[in-house]
């Protein structure tokens, strides 16, 4: 089983880049099935979900290819398919972002129910109380979820909860509507900004992305784009943790400083130094750690992708930490592996208190999700003795070379 070996101790400090999006990605390379012709999309990290979402691309009638580790070029000159495959939609929960550009682009979509993760069932309600408003008719049996429409017309919509996917897939399906949809209660994340904007590159006609109200004029069809993604703000707050952990002095650079507001407030109140360039961030330990209170909320609030890192820091914070997880409901799991390097947690619910310990030493640890296995190599970089950790297939789905840009900071690891 592959596996990663942190040696402890170390204090990282230097300069390194963060990659593309993958959040932002994903939903942009789902949005190249409305665009006609040809899309080059840039800066996008090289990950085993993007991957996916290219073979899924592809099997549905375009041509998705890598053109260098970064760059993604899209043809989407044949006819589309309907139907979603099974095994992908079912291992890449992000696959379903296709629900929305197929029925508009075809009037019919078939599509695997996505299921639920480790942390949290992730209905798709939403996504589908959307469609539905537009005119869609649904089906649900067999696992799969059918969209028919003759034509989509422009509606309100309401979203109980500030859904980032269902958010973008209405908002993908509206560009194709007729007339006017307005989505209130969107989600305000960056990667729905970024998402829209690419679309209005295409030809879309999109006012507020970033704000809870996202008016969609419709427009007959789009056109082909070319494109740079935003930063990826969850790798960033991780290499700034990482920094911070280790007592530290590290940049982050290619960052939008704006989206790490929420995590930057906090390092700050837990008493560390950050340091703003133009786009780039820097995390400088003053001596001290202090705990703090964290909730996770929707954009603009604490981002719950950085609720596992920051736990992780905690752990070595002074005094008693208390963290709220608001977003999904069963996202504790790091908690387990933290304390089986010596972490003194107590989770209840949606609550964890993270307690003041003498220092963290060294474990076997397994990676459950993506972002825990980031959190567990964050207490791997500064826990006595080597950690190893295993489950990476977890971890290169989402990081683009974590291991790399840790090295290249002072942190050792091997594999
Ligand atoms: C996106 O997931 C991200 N994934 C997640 O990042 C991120 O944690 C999440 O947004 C919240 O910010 C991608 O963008 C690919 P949601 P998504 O719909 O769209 C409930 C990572 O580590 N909900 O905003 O699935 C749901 O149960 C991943 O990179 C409904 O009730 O998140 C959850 O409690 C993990 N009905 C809450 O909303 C719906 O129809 C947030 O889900 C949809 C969601």
């Amino acid at each position: 089983m592959p596996k990663l070996t942190i040696e402890g101790g170390h204090t990282l400090s230097g300069t390194v880049t963060a990659s593309g999006s993958k959040n932002a990605a994903l939903p942009i390379l789902a949005s190249c099935i409305l665009l006609d012709g040809q899309s080059t999309i840039t800066n996008i990290p090289y990950l085993k979900d993007i991957v996916i979402m290219l073979r899924v691309l592809n099997i549905l009638g375009l041509r998705a290819e890598y053109h260098n580790n970064n760059t993604v070029k899209v043809w989407n000159q044949k006819k589309i398919k309907h139907i979603a495959p099974y095994d992908l939609v079912t291992s890449m929960r992000a696959s379903f972002f296709v629900a929305g550009p197929i029925m508009a682009k075809t009037g019919y979509a078939k599509i695997p129910l996505p299921g639920g993760c480790c942390i949290g069932s992730r209905p798709i309600d939403l996504h589908l109380k959307g469609f539905k408003a537009l005119g869609a008719s649904i089906n649900i049996e067999h696992g799969f979820v059918e969209l028919k429409a003759a034509k989509l017309v422009g509606t309100r919509i309401y979203l109980d909860f500030p859904s980032v996917g269902a958010t973008e897939n209405i908002m993908m399906a509206a560009c194709l509507a007729e007339g006017e949809t307005i989505i209130e209660n969107a989600a305000q994340e960056p990667e729905i900004t970024d998402l829209a904007n690419a679309l209005i590159k295409g030809g879309a006609k999109i006012k507020g992305s970033g704000t809870s109200i996202i008016t969609v004029y419709g427009v007959r069809s789009l056109k082909g784009i070319e494109y740079s993604v935003i930063p990826d703000r969850v790798e960033a707050g991780t290499l700034l943790i990482a920094g911070a952990i280790t007592k530290g002095d590290v940049t982050v650079e290619k960052v939008n400083n704006n989206h790490l507001e929420p995590l930057n407030q906090k390092l700050i109140e837990a008493g560390l130094e950050i340091k703003q360039g133009i786009n780039s961030t820097r995390v400088i330990y003053k001596g001290v750690l202090n705990a703090v209170n964290i909730e996770t909320l929707p954009f603009p609030g604490f981002p719950t992708d950085m609720q596992a890192q920051i736990m992780a820091l905690l752990c070595t914070a002074k005094g008693t930490s208390v963290i709220k997880e608001t977003i999904f409901e069963n996202r504790f799991m790091h908690a387990h592996e933290l304390k089986r390097m010596g972490a003194v947690i107590k989770t209840e619910n949606h609550h964890a208190f993270v307690y003041e310990t003498e220092h963290l030493s060294g474990a076997e640890v397994k990676i459950t999700d993506l972002r825990a296995g980031a959190a567990l190599i964050l207490a791997g970089l500064v826990a006595r003795g080597h950690t190893t950790v295993y489950g990476l297939k977890h971890l290169n789905r989402g990081y683009d070379n974590l291991p790399q840009k840790l090295r290249s900071l002072g942190g050792i690891l091997f594999v």
